[in-house]
């Protein structure tokens, strides 16, 4: 298992350019299932989650062509059942029962497993197919759904802890091929849905409301192929200015859209960094020490979950006691016991991390464990004193495009060191 290796203290500066979206490209790359005809989406990233994706639906019997970043897909023929040895390597992969079960009327995908973010039910995306007149059963760690036929309806697939994303974009999905009309209340508004809505529409569907909490969908009888490109990575770019923030003195990131930052961008402006926002570019001055923040996770457009752990990193620095409060997975907080062997004075009161800012982070070997945990891992070595050694990069590599190469390209001394598994 490779690892990455970072000698903090050097400043970042430069310019970044920000890959294409890996949770718009998850479901989009799903919906190709939803026509026989082919399809053609562009900047897709180079992650081992879309290698996951991309393997399971020529398992399902796509031709799948992958040239760089654009990635060919036609489903003229498939069948229904995705195996556990790939759905067990990314959970993501529940969304092929949406179009496969617009499709097909059919689908059986091995159930995904928890991971260390949390448990991770499905019972919202049952929810909704069972409110699509399709019947959902769990049979030997297999989720079946099945339907005669699928008629529209309305449904509220809001959850306690709040809006689902695969849910929605799965319901989304066999929506468009059911009769009549469906309305999801509750439905999660990331932009990440709204691309997927986006694509959907180019295929034919008839789809008004993504990026809010009601989405309307009149079913018809097929879609056709399309083409589309992915919206850029607002997670990845992020992360990013997390980077600045700490390390920078400027850096200047590149196929951004900043309307996806908004909760992002206003608190890193709350702890002090200069920023500057263009079209598609938003350049940050950083690397002074933050001001403190009391920062609550929400579903978009509130501040996102994924950016969580990556603000833990920047306030282990502030200058003063910040409060990080988790509510979409209350258990997200695997980075802290690893931010803490570097020096971090966080506590943990339930679903809220109490961070004391500390003048000096030390580096040390450390854990990667989820996608999220592992970047701010790699961010707080830029500025810990000494040798930071990242270990399981493989969690980072699910969803970031040569973070290394990116990090080293703006001025950090950062490596990849790779070792046989
Ligand atoms: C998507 O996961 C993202 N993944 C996650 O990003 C992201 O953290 C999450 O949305 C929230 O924004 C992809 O898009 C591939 P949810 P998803 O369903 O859709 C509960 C990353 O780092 N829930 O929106 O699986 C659930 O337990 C990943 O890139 C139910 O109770 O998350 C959670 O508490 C990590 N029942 C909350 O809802 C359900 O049926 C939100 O989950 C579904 C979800």
């Amino acid at each position: 298992m490779d690892k990455i290796i970072v000698h903090g203290g050097r400043p970042l500066s430069g310019f970044v350019k920000i890959s294409g979206s890996k949770n718009s490209a998850l479901p989009i790359l799903a919906a190709t299932l939803l026509t026989r005809e082919q399809c053609i989406i562009h900047s897709v990233p180079d992650l081992s989650d879309i290698h996951y994706m991309l393997q399971i639906l020529s398992h399902l019997g796509a031709q799948v062509e992958r040239a760089s970043g654009t990635v060919t897909i036609q489903a003229d023929t498939v069948q229904t059942t995705a195996p556990y040895e790939i759905v067990r390597k990314m959970r993501a992969s529940v969304c092929v029962l949406g179009p496969l079960l617009g499709r097909h009327k059919e689908a059986r995908v091995s159930l995904p497993g928890g991971c260390v973010i949390g448990d991770r039910p499905i019972d919202l995306h049952l929810k909704g197919f069972r409110a699509l007149n399709a019947a959902c059963r769990v049979e030997a760690g297999d989720v079946k759904v099945f339907a005669d036929e699928l008629r529209g309806s309305t449904m509220n697939l809001e959850g306690r802890q709040g809006p689902t994303v695969l849910g929605t974009d799965n319901v989304l999905m066999a929506a468009t091929l059911a009769e009549g009309t469906t309305v999801i209340e509750g439905a999660a508004a990331e932009p990440e849905v709204v691309d997927l809505a986006n694509f959907l529409i180019k295929m034919g569907a008839k789809i008004e409301g993504a990026g809010t909490r009601r989405i309307t969908i009149e079913g018809v009888k097929e879609l056709h192929g399309a083409e589309h490109a992915v919206i850029p990575d607002r997670i990845e770019a992020g992360t990013f200015l997390v980077a600045a923030a700490l390390a920078g003195t400027e850096v200047t990131l590149r196929r951004v859209n900043a309307e996806h930052l908004n909760a992002v961008l206003n608190a890193l402006a709350d702890a002090g960094c200069k920023l500057s926002i263009q079209k598609d570019t938003i350049t940050i001055r950083g690397g002074g020490t933050a001001r403190p923040l009391q920062l609550i996770t929400e579903p978009y457009p509130g501040f996102p979950t994924d950016m969580q752990a990556q603000m833990c990193a920047l306030l282990s620095r502030a200058n003063g006691e910040s409060l990080v409060t988790e509510t979409v997975f209350p258990q997200r907080f695997m980075h802290v016991s690893e931010l803490k062997r570097m020096g971090a004075e966080i506590a943990l009161d339930g679903a809220t991390a109490r961070i004391t800012g500390v003048a000096q982070l030390s580096g040390a070997p450390v854990m990667a464990s989820d996608l999220r945990a592992s970047a701010a891992l790699v961010l707080a070595g830029l500025v810990a004193e000494g040798m930071t050694e990242v270990n399981r990069v493989y969690h980072i590599d699910r969803g970031y495009e040569m973070i290394d190469e990116k990090l080293a390209g703006l001025g950090a001394e950062i490596e990849r060191v790779k070792q046989s598994a």
